[in-house]
């Protein structure tokens, strides 16, 4: 009775399975008798020896059968199959041919005892570094994708990022305080979750999007610096950086303002740079909503490589070719020594141009020769020193090629920043263990929405409008900016925040812009309006994606293998099976099924 376990990494504290782990034992260790535990991930039989690996998540260790030592022992080791659970008692011996490429390549163990803990089904696929597994495979038995190291080093990470900021925002004197996940729903522009309540017939509530109108009462409580790593649920469609529900490292803070927020929130983005790779990052550099727009085609531009875009407008028009004359805007790319690149590699780009998401109807290419002359796909209709303007324009150098995209502003700009992102990942110009964080301030406000014919908050309703815009609220609404910013790493919104409004006849106002009316916007926000009429100081705050931090940290943009038991691509966890129907019991119960259906059934 009462035995204990222990889950630390210390061999102190778990002398009952083990003295040691799998990832422990070294050449220091030669000569003493250990006990190990894990799973048999392979073995290998060689005439009258077998070898185990034997793996827990800290590492692989050999383990070493021999004829020669104990015959009974090597038989009970060659009945043992893939992912079996054992203890092994055995003593540190010095390899014959040693393993550079293992932490414990140096040494083996000589089995003295072996016990079966468990025994095992042959695993659907590999537990290896690559496994032989597909996505659907793997995702069904998620249990069994988590022993492999890959996945295990993705969850130490997020530990340790998990960690490292707690460490940091409890030194500024941030305080964790947890909010409610059944709520009344809050607009962040995603779908709400919802949850049927029982008590209440016919009501429901709705999963946090973020927690934000709680964070803004509880500076309105007085609790100045709080943060949580909260999750958050979404119901919006899927994508490689989106998880319907996922984690926030929510914060907020009273009596300051913007710069004080950036100054924080970079602060502890260098320290996690530092702490967790080593890089010595000294400051994030800004950029506004309009430049970045205007350089980069949008509003979280990967800084690691040049390839901005140029406006040709005025170097292109009126000069008889009607693409460009027609068109709204016309923007050059210059592609580093590109110059070269055989026609065939041009169709290719032109065709991804044309993909429906993308949505040009194709792409005009002039070559920066290293000779100095041109030559491009409409030589007659622009003179050489023409194209020479575009190449100065563009900063293109000789040997390289300039991609030229025409059509309506937006879709353009969208079409050419995304034309970057496909060549720089093409010429391996994102590179994973390069980091350039950015901050991109001023967004406007509100952004006319065509669907609906309304104007959106741009964050979210409760930013604040920089107040030397405010003035323009009544006039040209769409030309206010605000008082947000993101942060951006890599090409990825990796977080986001808002000075907020902190008076009532303000706040408002904006749920008018926004569409309200007075009924609606008492209704739903009431209790934040009237919180502000008890005295509410000044606030704002941030959100920083965790799983998204976490997943460019560790070098990938696809957040699914950083999270322990993410959603697949169509929302489901395959392995639990969800969402699932329910039984007509429990539907009963919540009133989801009116009495006359029931009866009819
Ligand atoms: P926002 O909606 O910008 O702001 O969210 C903050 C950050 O959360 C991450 N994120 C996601 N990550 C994974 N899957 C998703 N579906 C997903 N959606 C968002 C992004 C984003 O930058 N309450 C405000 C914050 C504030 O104003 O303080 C908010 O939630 O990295």
């Amino acid at each position: 009775m009462g035995r204990k376990f222990g889950y630390f990494c210390s061999s102190k504290n778990y002398k009952m399975y083990r003295s040691h782990t799998c990832g422990e034992l070294r050449a220091e260790h030669i000569g003493q008798t250990v006990t190990l535990a894990g799973w048999v991930q392979r073995s290998r039989e060689l005439g009258g020896m077998t070898f185990l690996d034997l793996r827990d998540r800290y590492g692989i260790t050999q383990i070493a059968f021999n004829e020669e030592w104990d015959a009974s022992l090597l038989q009970q080791a060659r009945k043992l199959g893939r992912e079996w659970v054992i203890q092994i008692e055995g003593e540190v011996i010095a390899r014959q041919s040693k393993n550079p490429k293992m932490t414990t390549g140096d040494i083996e163990l000589k089995s003295l005892k072996l016990v079966v803990l468990n025994a095992a089904n042959t695993p659907p696929f590999t537990i290896e570094e690559e496994s032989d597994g597909g996505e659907e495979l793997r995702m069904k038995y998620r249990y069994l994708d988590l022993r492999r190291g890959p996945l295990q080093r993705n969850l130490m990470l997020r530990n340790r990022v998990n960690i490292e900021v707690r460490k940091f925002l409890d030194a500024q004197g941030f305080m964790d305080i947890e909010t409610p996940f059944l709520i009344k729903s809050t607009p962040e522009g995603a779908r709400d979750f919802v949850v049927p309540s029982r008590m209440q017939e016919g009501k429901f509530y709705a999963l946090p999007q973020s927690p934000q109108t709680f964070k803004q009462l509880l500076m309105v409580s007085g609790y100045d610096k709080y943060y949580q790593i909260t999750r958050c649920f979404r119901d919006e469609d899927l994508r490689a950086d989106r998880q319907p529900e996922f984690t926030q490292i929510d914060c907020e803070m009273a009596f300051v303002e913007q710069e004080d927020i950036l100054a924080t929130f970079e602060s502890l983005l260098l320290h996690l740079l530092k702490e967790v790779k080593g890089l010595d990052i000294k400051s994030v550099p800004r950029m506004t909503y309009a430049e970045s727009m205007e350089r980069y085609g949008n509003d979280k531009p990967d800084i690691r490589f040049d390839m901005e875009l140029a406006n040709l407008n005025h170097l292109t028009r009126d000069l008889g070719f009607t693409v460009f004359d027609q068109a709204e805007t016309v923007l050059g790319i210059a592609v580093p020594g590109a110059a070269s690149w055989t026609r065939k590699q041009i169709d290719k780009l032109t065709d991804w141009v044309r993909r429906p998401d993308i949505g040009m109807k194709g792409m005009v290419y002039c070559k920066v020769n290293e000779d100095g002359t041109y030559k491009s796909s409409v030589d007659k209709f622009y003179t050489l020193e023409q194209q020479a303007g575009w190449a100065k324009a563009a900063k293109a150098k000789p040997g390289d090629l300039i991609l030229i995209l025409a059509g309506e502003d937006r879709l353009t700009r969208k079409a050419s920043s995304e034309l970057r992102l496909h060549i720089a990942e093409e010429l391996g110009l994102r590179d994973p263990s390069v980091f350039a964080p950015l901050w991109v301030i001023d967004f406007p406000l509100l952004e006319w929405d065509e669907g609906t014919n309304r104007y959106h908050a741009m964050h979210h309703p409760f930013t604040s409008p920089k107040p030397e815009d405010i003035e323009l609220i009544d006039s040209d609404p769409g030309k206010v900016r605000a008082n947000a910013y993101d942060l951006v790493l890599n090409g990825n919104e990796i977080g986001g925040g808002s000075i907020r409004i902190h008076d009532r006849a303000l706040q408002s106002r904006m749920f008018d812009l926004l569409g309200f009316t007075k009924e609606e916007a008492e209704k739903q926000f009431g209790f934040l309006m009237n919180a502000f009429e008890y005295g509410a100081p000044p606030h704002g705050g941030l959100a920083f994606g965790f799983d998204r931090l976490v997943a460019l940290l560790g070098g990938a943009e696809v957040i699914r293998d950083f999270i322990a038991f993410p959603k697949n691509n169509s929302g489901r966890d395959v392995m639990i099976d969800a969402p699932a129907t329910i039984g007509d019991v429990q539907m009963n119960e919540l009133k989801l099924i009116t009495t006359v259906n029931t009866q009819e059934k």
